[in-house]
Order: C-alpha cells, then sequence, then structure tokens
C-alpha cells in the first residue's frame, strides 16, 4: 500500500545502521570516491556508498581495489559496494571490509549492465540463478554478521521483460538475511534507457518484508517523495540526479524532514556564482584526496554536469575541460558570471548517460536454461570496475 504524503520514512534503518534520512548516493564507479561522497555529505544527511570494488581484487590485495577503499576523515559511517560472482570471495572480502576498513554497511552490486560482465553471468544477469545469488548472499551475510554489519543488496528488475528476476531475488535476499534490497526499475536489456519502473518497485515493496529502496530517474527531491508515497518503499538511492548537483541531498533532507517549501526548492537554487563555489570545493576535496594533478583530472569529468544550462561559452568549457591546478580552476571561474540564476529549463530533466536499449544481453551459453546454478563457478576478473 502506498503510504500518505504525512508517512514520509523519518530515517533509514538498515540492521544495526540507523541512517537519518531515509536517502542513499547510488554507488557510481568513477564518480562516488572519497570527496565526492564527502562533498555530497556536506550537504545533508544520507549514506554515502563508495564506488564498487571487486571481490577478487580486495582478497588478492590488488593495488587499484585497496586505493579505492579511501575514507574522508570524516566519514563515520564507511559503506562500501562489493561486486563478485564466487560465494567464497565475496564472504573473504566482507571479512577483510568489516576486519580491517571498519566499514558500516556492505552492498552487493547484482545491476551492472556492462556486456563484458554479463557475458560472464556477473552484476544483472547473475540474479538468474536463484542458488547462486543466494550462496553468494549467505556468505557475505555470515561473514559480515559477527560485526554486526547489515548487508544490502541491489539489483535491476531483470534480464530483459521476459526474463524478470527481481521478485525472487527479493524474497531470497530476505530469506539469507540481508538488511535491505534496492531495485533500480529497469532491466539489463533498457540499461539507462526509457523511464524506470516505479510499479516494479511497488510490486516489491509488496512482495518481502525487508526494507525496498526505491532507485531510478529521481532528478529532484519531490521526485524522490513522489516514488516514497507511489510505492511505499522504505527510502531512495539517487544516482545521476546529482552529478553537478550534490545540493540535492540537501533537498532531499528538508523534503524527507517534511519541510519541502511550495515553491519545491526553486528560492534556494544555486547562482552560477554558487556552483562555482561548489565546483572549487568538489576539486578542492579531490586534490586533497589524489593530489593535485589527478585531483583536477578526476575533477574534468564533471564540468559539464556542473555548467548544464548556463551560459558558459565553449571556449571557458573547454579550457575548464582541461583543468590541470587549482590555480587554473579559480582563474576560469572567475569568468563566469557569479549573479547568473539557475537555469529553471533544468528542472527535472535527465542528466548523466541514457543510451540506447540492448537488442540482446550478452549472456554466457545456455545461461537462461538453468535457473539455480548452486556451486557454479563463474569466471571473474579482480579489476572489475565498470560499475551498475
Ligand atoms: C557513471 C555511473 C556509474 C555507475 N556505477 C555503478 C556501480 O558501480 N554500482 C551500481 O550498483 N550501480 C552503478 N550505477 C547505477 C546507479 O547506481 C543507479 O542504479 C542508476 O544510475 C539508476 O539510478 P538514477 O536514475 O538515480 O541514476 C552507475 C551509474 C552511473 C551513471
Amino acid at each position: 500500500m502506498p503510504t500518505s504524503p504525512t508517512a514520509l520514512p523519518a530515517g533509514l534503518t538498515l540492521g544495526s545502521l540507523r541512517v537519518d534520512t531515509p536517502v542513499v548516493l547510488a554507488p557510481m564507479a568513477g564518480i562516488t570516491n572519497a570527496a565526492y561522497r564527502r562533498l555530497c555529505a556536506e550537504q545533508g544527511a544520507g549514506l554515502y556508498v563508495c564506488e564498487m570494488i571487486t571481490s577478487r581484487g580486495l582478497v588478492e590485495g590488488d593495488q587499484h581495489t585497496r586505493d579505492m577503499l579511501v575514507f574522508d576523515e570524516l566519514e563515520t559511517t564507511r559503506s562500501v559496494q562489493l561486486y563478485g560472482t564466487d560465494p567464497v570471495y565475496v564472504g573473504k572480502a566482507a571479512e577483510i571490509l568489516c576486519a580491517e576498513y571498519g566499514v558500516a554497511h556492505i552492498d552487493l552490486n547484482f545491476g551492472c549492465p556492462v556486456p563484458k560482465v554479463t557475458r560472464k553471468g556477473g552484476g544483472g544477469a547473475l540474479p538468474w540463478k536463484r542458488g547462486l545469488l543466494g550462496e553468494i548472499l549467505e556468505h557475505a551475510v555470515a561473514a559480515a554478521a559477527p560485526y554486526d554489519v547489515p548487508v544490502t543488496m541491489k539489483t535491476r528488475k531483470g534480464i530483459d521483460d521476459d526474463h524478470l528476476t527481481y521478485l525472487d531475488a527479493g524474497r531470497i535476499a530476505q530469506e539469507s538475511g540481508v538488511a535491505a534490497i534496492a531495485l533500480h526499475g529497469r532491466t539489463v536489456a533498457q540499461a539507462y534507457s526509457g523511464a524506470a519502473d516505479w510499479d516494479a518497485i511497488a510490486a516489491l515493496v509488496d512482495h518481502v518484508d525487508i526494507p525496498v529502496l526505491g532507485n531510478g530517474d529521481i532528478w529532484e527531491a519531490s521526485d524522490a517523495v513522489r516514488m516514497v508515497e507511489q510505492t511505499g518503499a522504505a527510502g531512495v538511492v539517487v544516482g545521476r540526479g546529482c552529478l553537478g548537483r550534490p545540493w540535492i541531498f540537501r533537498d532531499l533532507a528538508t523534503a524527507f524532514r517534511g519541510e519541502a517549501p511550495v515553491d519545491g526548492f526553486r528560492a534556494t537554487l544555486p547562482t552560477l556564482g554558487e556552483v562555482t563555489s561548489m565546483m572549487r570545493r568538489h576539486a578542492e576535496l579531490l586534490c586533497q584526496h589524489l593530489g593535485e594533478e589527478r585531483g583536477c583530472k578526476e575533477f574534468r569529468k564533471h564540468v559539464s554536469w556542473y555548467l548544464k544550462g548556463f551560459a558558459a561559452g565553449g571556449e571557458l568549457r573547454r579550457s575548464l575541460g582541461l583543468v590541470d591546478t587549482l590555480a587554473t580552476l579559480d582563474r576560469l571561474l572567475a569568468d563566469l558570471d557569479p549573479t547568473e540564476p539557475f537555469p529553471i529549463a533544468e528542472l527535472g530533466s535527465p542528466r548523466g548517460r541514457q543510451g540506447s536499449p540492448r537488442g540482446r544481453v550478452a549472456l554466457p551459453e545456455g545461461w537462461l536454461d538453468d535457473t539455480d546454478g548452486s556451486g557454479s563457478h563463474l569466471q571473474e576478473e579482480a579489476g572489475e570496475t565498470t560499475g551498475g
């Protein structure tokens, strides 16, 4: 049953973990590093999940994997997304995260649509093998339980419309002791195209007793409230909607306190001057964590998201896209008109990757013939970083 507008969840409970607002930053490979998580957390309460790391990479001591497991000094709730297809590796990786990294939350990725991942039966293809999914979840939960660390899973509706997996995945998650399930309302075949199916989120809420987190197409705080009202989800997971707009977490925290202004936050929209301050802060945090050269390089990908809809000229945008020092960044940002108002037309519009649907999802030979897969060993690389 959808909840009434007056019954917005005040927070989120994942096992022993209490989050003050029912909002999760979606794990995004190449985006949700320590600097970005800190930037978002400065805006408001929420659960800020680290970029996905692979179980094998962690267990085998892969340097790149270890380098990604960096936390900001103010990050008191360490939350990490793990990828893995082998129950033993996933269990060992969960143990390492709890014992050596002091994490407070582990999320498992079963939603990645990237062909090189699904071709091996990983990511969004894996929940088709119900038995194997259960084994992976049970190993992770068993490893994290002694540390009282909740394990959640994140998945999609299924491989395609004819091969849906999310309701079974919800049941298996619940039976395995998983603390919550996040559902991105698209199939693997859809990748990021079309509209997220919030009815599927509502169906999953009806199907399981554990908290369901709704994910897909939250572009404004009002979308998050609408999703929760329409689906009865216990909380929301926000991905592309925060790209170049970390202040959405401030709006979300306000909205879930039941204090959303009637103008839908228009009065608090940042001017270009406020956006450039946010850009500067983001770049500064990246440089603190990665050093100035790598930090500036990482920052480049965010420039077009921050400036989307603003009047900044092509030449300036190009220069910002090549920025290599904080001093250059300051000089370039000073050329922007700080009084320019936020481009209202951007509100509610999609940002980040959208792409087109896949004709056919790449799967291992004969993958669909059997729905169990218990005890099977899938090929998995240590350095898989393609995300979800
Ligand atoms: C750049 C990018 C990287 C992503 N990486 C991951 C990832 O590592 N793990 C994951 O579960 N999902 C990943 N996703 C998917 C998001 O977490 C989210 O499920 C998806 O974007 C839908 O939510 P949205 O409509 O709020 O963006 C990624 C998405 C984007 C755009």
